[in-house]
């Protein structure tokens, strides 16, 4: 959710900035733009993709300095448009030079806008973000640090920021508090950015920026503090990501890429981790709280969109495998209605990005109400593994389409182990163990088979791909499947669809059902298959054309079903990591043959920093 990436050494700033902004772009694409210092401040700034920006000012010498910013921007206060994409800058008629990049939310900006209002400020902009340009240069006398610490001060909400001035050429100046910003340490220079996609090509040494720290950098030297300029030593790190990695490849584009990342992922998820012959999980997260855990009386799931649907598939888990009461919620919806937290309750928090601000902040309040945390994350370092108790990495790679996928299954993975664990230290017993962890070995290889019919779903998608709404139901373990098919098709393709129980179908959705329209049921062989049949029946009878997700084998469905995606026999706590695969790919080829942008589709942004 916007991505800021700065400059300061030797390089020409310029074309570092437009590449880190590329690798950023899917933070938030709707507006970019750049301020470089080079005898004095040159900017550039526009409405639309980084590409825009770039043919700006490609062939334009005053930004061949080697200190700057950059932004690239998901819009929360104002319209995308030119005037409100950043840098921002202070009072032009002070003369200072600010030039500021923020991503996150100034909450308190009405009152600071109207403060210096009555100061003789005047804004060009509807942003939060012009507002805290302005109130730096409200305390600018002559030291840029002071003056940002000045402002901080003043400020709440969520921000990452990177500023420069025009009267300090030799200066950056970043913070943070609630939003992603880590610090790249190369030889005599430095890159700042949200994430590690725009520094590895150039060094795989990073600080991550602690929230409300400062640090103010020349091209050969750096300091950290607080707020109250007390200094602090931050931890060096070596960044685990590298670049091929997060290069497209032959791939058209990541979302696809990294569904046929999906077994890979998995058996790195799963490396080391597994035990089956004796029935055991090895999670070195963990291990220091085996007694904790051990007593665990409740386990609630914690995650927004896709990271929630893992939830509700792990709370199922939990409960199935290791006996413990489970529920999964919305974190946004968790962290405002008092939730209460009695002893033995461990809050698990899944976020593939690690920064999502619901889920961070429902974990903070879980955590201050005494609850254990644990982070289910692919991003290692990321505010959330920092500050829950213990964890699970995913363990997936860098996942850059904005549509969640490989991450989904790693969480899926990473909740089938944490419930095999905790079911160990409690009824689940050595040989139903191996069984389960048996068969969790053999999904990468499965999955490789469901991809193969990607032609046959691609097909299939075409002849319904100009319907506008769209069904997805499933029961028990493949529900939150369906929901996960539906939230697909909806951001990619911009097709109504709503994911359901298939038994609430009938309590009022039925009444949608028209001649033709697409209804997905995953109808797997399982404990509810049967009753799943009867609501394909109630489909069919209404003229809907079901689509069926069905295990190899199950010929009988075919005579019920316009079309049927097959995937092999698994025990019901595991299916979801196969049955999802069809779901995805059916929402990639819808999305394709409408012509959409997969990779960065229409307002949405890969990681959501503001709540
Ligand atoms: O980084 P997180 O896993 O915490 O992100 C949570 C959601 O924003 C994310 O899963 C979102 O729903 C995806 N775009 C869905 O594809």
């Amino acid at each position: 959710m916007c991505g800021i990436v700065a400059y300061i050494g030797e390089k020409p700033a310029r074309d570092l900035l437009l590449e880190g902004l590329k690798r950023l772009e899917y933070r938030g694409y709707d507006s970019a733009g750049i301020a470089v210092l080079n005898g004095g401040l040159h900017q550039a700034k526009t409405a639309g993709r980084v590409r825009v920006l770039e043919e700006q000012i490609e062939t334009d010498d005053s930004f061949n300095g080697s200190l700057g910013i950059a932004h690239t921007r998901w819009a929360t206060h104002g319209e995308p448009s030119d005037r409100n994409a950043h840098p921002h800058g202070d009072q032009p008629d002070t003369g200072h030079g600010i030039a500021l990049v923020h991503n996150g939310i100034i909450e308190n900006h009405t009152t600071l806008r109207t403060y210096l209002s009555d100061h003789g400020h005047t804004f060009q902009s509807d942003t939060d973000t012009e507002v805290l340009a302005h109130l730096v240069g409200h305390f600018y006398q002559g030291d840029l640090e002071s003056a940002v610490r000045q402002a901080l001060n003043e400020v709440t909400g969520a921000y990452a920021i990177a500023v420069v001035c025009a009267n300090e050429p030799g200066v950056l100046v970043v913070a943070r508090k609630g939003s992603p910003l880590m610090i790249g340490v190369g030889s005599d220079e430095y890159i700042v950015a949200s994430d590690a996609s725009a520094i590895v090509a150039h060094t795989n040494r990073a600080i991550e920026l602690e929230d409300d720290t400062i640090a103010r950098l020349t091209k050969d030297n750096f300091r950290t503090s607080t707020l109250e300029n007390v200094t602090v030593t931050p931890q060096m790190r070596e960044l685990e990501v590298d670049l091929q990695q997060i290069e497209l490849g032959d791939y058209p584009h990541y979302m696809l890429k990294e569904i046929y990342e999906q077994p890979q992922a998995i058996e790195q998820c799963l490396k080391g981790r597994l035990s089956p012959h004796e029935g055991r999980v090895v999670l070195g997260g963990l291990a220091e709280y085996v007694r904790e855990l051990g007593r665990a009386h409740r386990v609630i799931f914690l995650g927004q969109g896709t990271a929630l649907h893992a939830g509700m598939i792990g709370s199922y888990l939990v409960e199935e495998l290791a006996k413990i009461p489970s529920r999964a919620d919305f974190a946004s919806e968790f962290r405002y209605r008092n939730p209460i937290m009695e002893e033995g309750t461990v809050v698990v928090a899944i976020s593939q990005s690690g920064e999502t601000a619901d889920t961070h902040a429902a974990l903070r309040e879980a955590s201050r109400k005494g609850a254990m945390t644990l982070g289910l994350v692919n991003v290692v370092g990321s505010t959330i593994t920092r500050e829950s108790d213990a964890g699970v990495y995913l363990r997936v790679g860098p996942e850059i389409g904005v549509a969640s996928t490989k991450a989904f299954v790693g969480q899926v993975a990473a909740a089938v182990m944490l419930a095999a664990w905790l079911g160990r230290r409690r009824f689940l017993s050595p040989t139903e163990a191996s069984s389960i962890l048996e068969h969790l070995n053999t999904v990468p290889d499965l999955m490789r088979k469901v991809l193969q019919q990607e032609s046959h779903i691609a097909e299939v998608v075409a002849k319904y791909v100009q319907r506008e709404n769209w069904l997805f139901l499933g029961r028990g373990v493949n529900y939150p499947v369906a929901m996960e098919g539906a939230l697909k098709l909806k951001e990619i393709s911009y097709i109504h669809a709503e994911g359901m129980p298939a038994a609430e179908m009938k309590h009022g959705p039925i009444a949608l059902i028209d001649k033709g329209m697409p209804v997905v049921v995953v109808a797997t062989r399982n404990s509810q298959y049967d009753k799943v049949l009867s609501n394909i029946e109630e489909v069919r009878s209404r003229g809907g054309h079901v689509i069926a997700v069905a295990t190899e084998g199950d010929e009988s469905i075919r005579r019920i079903c316009e079309d049927v995606f097959y995937v092999p026999d698994l025990p019901e706590p595991l299916q979801p990591l196969l049955t999802v695969v069809p779901l995805q790919l059916l929402a990639y080829h819808a999305a394709v043959l409408r012509g959409h942008d997969v990779d960065k589709p229409r307002n949405l942004a890969k990681s959501v920093t503001v709540e």
